[in-house]
Order: structure tokens, then sequence, then C-alpha cells
């Protein structure tokens, strides 16, 4: 064993008995390479937050400038930084939607809690409806919205008056009233092995928000930046939230997040008292500039209008007797197995063959592929070429073993 996974089984907190253990020494575009100088092709992204791969050359010159001109001075939307005037800036632009402005934080759910903060004030109501199987974030008030009651009572009493409903049922609906402060919701439900919106579902959402007076909350933390074949799902699904939440993609590689919203509804924060929400580090300007670097390139390039034709390719090639069925929206896409008992031995026998992929949190016969949207269609024929093989192993050696 080598001395630093000694150590790191010794000294860094884990959060499960079996992780990956993958030993880093450096990254590079769709590559992370172990400590043998061993190339693993990323097909997870680090759960959707490398966009551009890793190390991009222009969010690392960004980096470096911004480290070497300043780094912390003091937030807080109070000091004027130049990343975050001009992230800002393009952002409200990229949306053009009336979401204009940006409240920096550290991390999704750091977006999430803010967000409800700023809809229980903004509306004088107390009650917050969040879908169920949704994961929103490990923190308190992004726990309680979680419905696996099983994983949250050990937490609990999380924050109060959360009611859930179903995605994509439209007869919930019903369930928001002029009580609700506001809905949260995914435009495509990741952790539940991504279930993509029905039959014009969010519009629903939207308009039954109208009705009510209630805020709509979408968390794009997953599918913002590129993934879903659009900068942001919002576009793909026809619908304006009135809280946008961002971070994974966003930092390049970087942590970084947002809530964004107009100007006003933003103001709720700043008076009545002042500093509704605050945060030390939030909207870094290290981070923010790898953020805007990482805007950029994904406006300037087609990467994104590319994710459409990349997401047929994996389609049409992932199709094997062991696979039950492929759901996708863009590069995020969930391989549905036949029999669940092999999910771990598939995604563990791909690490073992140089292919990273991940599971999903309220899925357990799926695993998840979310590349880079750099990845090419070599890449995407190479990673999938071996994951079809361990298949057939996989496959074959259950067959023997039942005939034995
Ligand atoms: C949809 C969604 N929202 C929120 C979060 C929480 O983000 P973070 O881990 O940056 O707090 C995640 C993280 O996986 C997520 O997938």
């Amino acid at each position: 064993m080598s001395s630093y996974r000694r150590l790191f089984l010794q000294h860094v907190g884990q959060t499960s008995l079996q992780p990956f253990g993958l030993e880093v020494s450096r990254a590079k575009g769709m590559y992370i390479f172990d400590h043998n100088n061993q190339p693993h092709l990323d097909f997870d992204s680090g759960i959707s937050v490398s966009a551009l791969g890793h190390c991009h050359p222009e969010v690392v010159a960004a980096v470096q400038h911004q480290a070497a001109t300043y780094m912390h001075t003091m937030v807080y939307g109070e000091h004027i930084q130049s990343p975050q005037v001009a992230f800002a800036k393009l952002l409200s632009e990229v949306l053009d939607n009336g979401l204009d402005t940006v409240f920096y934080v550290n991390s999704g759910t750091e977006a999430v809690e803010a967000a409800l903060k700023l809809a229980r004030k903004a509306t004088g109501r107390r009650e917050i409806i969040a879908c169920r199987r949704a994961y929103h974030g490990s923190t308190i008030a992004s726990e309680s919205l979680r419905s696996d009651f099983e994983f949250t009572r050990h937490y609990a009493p999380g924050i109060p008056e959360v009611n859930h409903i179903s995605f994509n049922d439209e007869a919930d609906l019903g369930q928001i009233t002029s009580r609700t402060a506001c809905v949260i919701l995914e435009p495509v439900q990741a952790e539940n092995g991504i279930i993509p919106p029905e039959n014009d579902y969010l519009k629903k959402v939207r308009q039954k928000c109208d009705e009510t007076g209630t805020l709509m909350i979408l968390d794009e933390i997953q599918t913002g930046f590129g993934r879903t074949g659009f900068m942001f799902a919002l576009q793909k699904y026809g619908v304006i939230p009135d809280i946008l939440l961002i971070a994974k993609g966003m930092g390049g590689g970087m942590p970084a997040g947002a809530l964004v919203a107009n100007k006003d509804l933003m103001l709720t924060f700043a008076s009545n008292p002042a500093l509704g929400h605050i945060t030390t580090f939030g909207g870094h300007p290290v981070c923010i500039a790898a953020a805007l670097a990482t805007l950029k390139v994904l406006v300037s390039t087609d990467y994104i209008d590319q994710v459409a034709q990349k997401e047929q390719l994996f389609r049409t090639l992932l199709v094997h007797p062991a696979i039950q069925e492929v759901r996708s929206s863009g590069l995020m896409m969930a391989v549905a197995l036949k029999d669940a008992n092999v999910l771990s031995s598939v995604i563990q026998s791909c690490m073992e063959k140089g292919v990273l992929t991940d599971y999903f949190l309220f899925n357990d016969r799926s695993f998840r592929i979310a590349p880079p949207l750099i990845i090419t269609p070599d890449q995407i024929r190479k990673g999938v070429h071996i994951i079809l093989e361990i298949l057939d192993s996989i496959t074959a050696t259950k067959n023997s073993t039942h005939e034995a």
C-alpha cells in the first residue's frame, strides 16, 4: 500500500467505507492520471464539474493571473472586484431573461440555503415545496429538502414547513398554494438517475407559481454550463425561474456558486435589516476569474452545440443485453442495468480498466456518465467499448455461475 493511500485512510475523513481511492497525480483534458501515471478516461467530470475537462489552459491562466494580482480583499458585495463584475455582466447577457443580478457563494448547497432565505423573506411565507428524490446539498436546510426519511432521520430535526411533491406529477401541483414561499426543483432530476421533465412539467410549475405568488427556484447546479446541450436547461425547457442556482461547472474546477435573480428580488437581502446573507469567501476573485474564463470559452466555442450529437453517439453505442435503458439529457446520462446486483462490480471494473463512472444517490440500478463536454467521438467509442467488454465479462461470469 502506498504511503499516501495509508495516510489517506488514516487521516482523511471519508464518506463511505469503500472509497474509490484513485490516487491522483495530475489531470489534463479528458484524463486523470494515477500515481503510476496511468490515464483514466473521465466519464464523470467530478460529478458534472469539469465541463472543459481538467486544467483547461485558459482557466489555468486566469487563475494564475488573478492569484498574482489580488486574492481575498473583502466580498459581501462591498468591494468592486473585476472578475465578479465581468462574470455577472456576461452571465446576464447569456441568460437574457431578466435574471440580471448574481449573488456569489462558494458551493451549490450555499446557493440553495441563500435562495430559501431569500424566498422566505421576500414573500413573508414559510412553506417550502421540494420534489421527492431530489438532492440539493448536504447542509441542514438542503438536507431538509430531501424526501428519504431513512437518511434524514439521523440529522433531524431539519428546517420546518418543508413539503414534497413528485417530479413530473401534475396532480401534485395543487399543493402549491398562496401559503407557499417557494418551490425548489431541478430541471432534470440528477441524483434520481437522470429524469427529464415530461409534458411541459416545468412550464406548469411556473404557471402554478404565478397563480399563487410563489417563487420558483430552479436548481441548475448540475445541469448548468452546457451539460444538457444548452448553456442552461431553462433554455432547453422554455422556463424562467425567479431564482436560478448555479455551481459545479461554473468554476471550471474551482469552487464557486451563485444565485441569480432580478435586481429587485436580490435587494431583499440588502435592507430591513441589511446583510441578509453574507459569506467571507463567496465570490473569491481567483474562483470567479476561473468562472469567467470558463464562461468565455463556453460562449466562444461550439462545445455546447456538439452535446446533442455526442449524446446520440453514446446512445447508439450503449446497446447490450445487460443494459435495460439509457436515460439522458445531453451529456448527463444514466445507464440502467437489468441486474442491479452487478452495479458496483461494473463501476469498480470500469475504474480498474481506466474509465471513471459513478453511482447515483437515489438509483441503485444505474450508473452515471457525465463526461467533460470536450470529449471527442473517439474517446466516446473507446470508453464505451471498455464498458461493453466489462458487461460482456460480468454477464458471462453470471451465466457460468448459474450453469454450474
Ligand atoms: C442538483 C444539485 N444541487 C445541489 C448540489 C449541492 O452542491 P454542492 O455539493 O456544491 O454543495 C448538488 C451536488 O451534487 C446537486 O447535484
